[in-house]
């Protein structure tokens, strides 16, 4: 597949040029809680080679996907398996509370970068988000010797060019941009066809020039697998009218002719204000999949049907 394929995005006001596919990665951590499987060594680093391979130049990880930072790993293998990062692949990584302690200050920040780099085997990365914040308070986030006065040090020192948060509840993610430390923002199973809660978040963020990455089109796989397979959405057990919705998306998708996965995709790649839409995978095949859905022809009269079938708001993530 060449490497024109796929449009590049300017990642909001960073500079940086991105593909408008970003794999990411914590399938590849082999997180059986979250996914109901397990993925080998040599199943992740070959789907991070496939990616290497693929038009798809811009891959998303976290110190914290798996035991030991499993996911950083695989990848660094891969990266060290070509002789280094290929130049036009930008990889993002997270800083993670202490796996042990639960930790998440500015010493833990500066620790969680370091072991990602000599995971990952690069010297640095473009772009770091603080991960997951809605581990501890807005407050200590932001309090002097917290992680976020830690995240601006770092890129103040040049470790790191751009600075993200990445997380889920929309309300908090809004309250740390406000803080004007981040350059983009990622929320996840927030913005899909089964649920808008990120909506008003990506708008505003775009409107201000701050890079958005939608991360989990398929809801962290029931509208790629279906919800019989993937009964879990947004990695936990929801209401049944969530899978009911998600079937009768479906039977639209099969009228029209298109798969629901497809569907689920472009949603995201759609939307003016996602500069980014973060696919997780976990097997080489998989990436010419996505690139396929992502590409295929999808009938305009599909979208009006689908949008008719969108649960009511009480049952999104917020
Ligand atoms: N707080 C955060 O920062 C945060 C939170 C969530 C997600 N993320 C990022 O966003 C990425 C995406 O989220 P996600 O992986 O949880 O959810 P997702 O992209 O909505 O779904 C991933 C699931 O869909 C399946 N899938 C993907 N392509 C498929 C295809 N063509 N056919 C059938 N199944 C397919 C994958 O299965 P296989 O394993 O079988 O390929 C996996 O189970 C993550 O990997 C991570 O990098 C970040």
């Amino acid at each position: 597949m060449s490497a024109a394929v796929l449009p590049t995005h300017p990642l909001g006001s960073t500079g940086l040029d991105v593909t408008t596919l970003c794999v990411g990665t914590s399938p590849l951590a082999s997180m059986k809680r979250l996914y109901g499987y397990d993925v080998s060594d040599e199943r992740a680093i070959a789907t991070v080679e496939a990616v290497f391979d693929s038009p798809i130049r811009f891959i998303d990880t976290s110190n914290g996907y798996g035991d030991d930072g499993s996911a950083e790993r695989r990848i660094g293998a891969a990266i060290r398996a070509r002789g280094g990062l290929p130049a036009d692949v930008v990889l993002a990584t997270k800083v993670d509370p202490d796996p042990e302690t639960g930790a998440f200050d500015g010493d833990r920040v500066r620790a969680s970068y370091a072991e990602s780099l000599e995971r990952l085997g690069v010297e640095r990365v473009p772009l770091l988000y603080l991960h997951d914040p809605e581990r501890i308070p807005f407050e200590d986030g932001i309090a002097p010797g917290g992680p976020v006065e830690a995240m601006l040090e770092l890129r103040a020192a040049g470790l790191v060019d751009h600075l993200g948060v990445a997380g889920g509840p929309v309300g908090l993610l809004q309250q740390y941009l406000d803080t004007d430390a981040f350059s983009v923002v990622l929320s996840h199973n927030r913005y899909t066809l089964l649920d808008r809660s990120a909506q008003v978040l990506f708008e505003g963020a775009h409107a201000r020039g701050i890079g958005v990455a939608n991360a989990a089109p398929y809801g962290g796989g029931m509208l790629a697998k279906g919800p019989e397979t993937q009964t879990k959405y947004g990695y936990g057990e929801r209401d049944d009218r969530v899978a009911a919705a998600a079937r009768a998306m479906r039977d639209a998708c099969e009228r029209h002719g298109v798969t629901l996965a497809a569907a689920a995709l472009q949603f995201s790649l759609r939307a003016p204000f996602v500069d980014t839409t973060v696919v997780g995978v976990s097997s080489p095949e998989r990436v010419a999949q996505t690139v396929e859905y992502a590409t295929v022809e999808i009938p305009e009269e599909l979208w009006p049907e689908l949008e008719e079938l969108v649960p009511d708001a009480s049952l999104w993530l917020n």
